[in-house]
């Protein structure tokens, strides 16, 4: 089987990250996660590009979207680097999608489906590794080891007020683009609020039907 060209897309909460973290894994695909690029780089100087903030940082810390024209290079140069890829964060809305159309083609666009209460208590309880990157929630799956435990941290824009403001920007921007693929015949919907390792089950499959 060719490497296959997965977009996962999903509110912020649904389990890209988690459900990225297995595709990789499973079908040895690159990784293109425009949230994790853009939080190793949140300081850049983007001044030259135009933009109303001087760095992407305070874009993200309101829970805003970062100018097309940052994400889209991002996204273009990972792209070119990559054979298969799980492109994750990107894109956000109907002109990100565009732009990605010229750049490659995708076997399949997964949607994580999830409702917007289980959104905000997954984020809201949701802490990071600071030294592997790996994801943990308080409730649902808390580290075992208590020395990870203690370095857990949560992220800036993990708290409630911009958790909300990021649910209303996905519903306004990135909404659009679920239908965008749909009508591109490439969408295929999963039940995002099982368990992980049931998500996991149903997105394996859909990949490898799709590739
Ligand atoms: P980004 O990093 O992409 O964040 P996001 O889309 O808001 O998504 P998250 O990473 O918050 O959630 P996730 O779906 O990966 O969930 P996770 O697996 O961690 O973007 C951040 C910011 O960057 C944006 O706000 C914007 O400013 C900027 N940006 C990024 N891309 C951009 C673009 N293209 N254009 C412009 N700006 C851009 O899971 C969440 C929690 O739930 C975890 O604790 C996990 O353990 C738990 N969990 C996961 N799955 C399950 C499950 N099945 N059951 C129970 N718990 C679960």
């Amino acid at each position: 089987m060719a490497q296959p060209r997965i977009l996962i897309l999903g509110a912020p909460g649904a389990g890209k990250g988690t459900q990225s973290a297995k595709i990789i894994e499973e079908f040895d695909v690159d990784h293109i996660t425009t949230g994790d690029a853009l939080r190793s780089n949140k300081d850049m100087d983007i001044s030259d590009m135009d933009t109303e903030y001087d760095t992407p940082r305070e874009y993200m810390d309101q829970g805003e979207l970062v100018p097309d024209a940052v994400v889209n290079a991002i996204v273009d140069e990972a792209l070119n680097q990559a054979d298969g890829f799980v492109l994750d964060g990107y894109p956000r809305n109907l002109e990100q999608a565009e732009e990605l159309q010229d750049m490659t083609d995708l076997d399949v666009a997964l949607y994580l489906d999830v409702s917007e209460e289980e959104l905000i208590h997954r984020l809201t309880g949701r802490r990071m590794d600071p030294e592997t990157g790996d994801i943990y929630h308080v409730e649902y799956n808390p580290p075992e080891d208590p020395e990870v435990e203690e370095r857990l941290e949560q992220r800036d824009d993990d708290t409630e007020e911009t958790v909300k403001e990021r649910l209303r920007v996905f519903r306004e921007n990135t909404e659009p683009v679920i239908e965008y693929y749909e009508d591109e015949g490439v969408l295929e919907r999963v039940d995002g609020e099982q368990a992980p390792d049931e998500v996991w089950e149903e997105v394996k499959a859909t990949i490898e039907d799709a590739a």
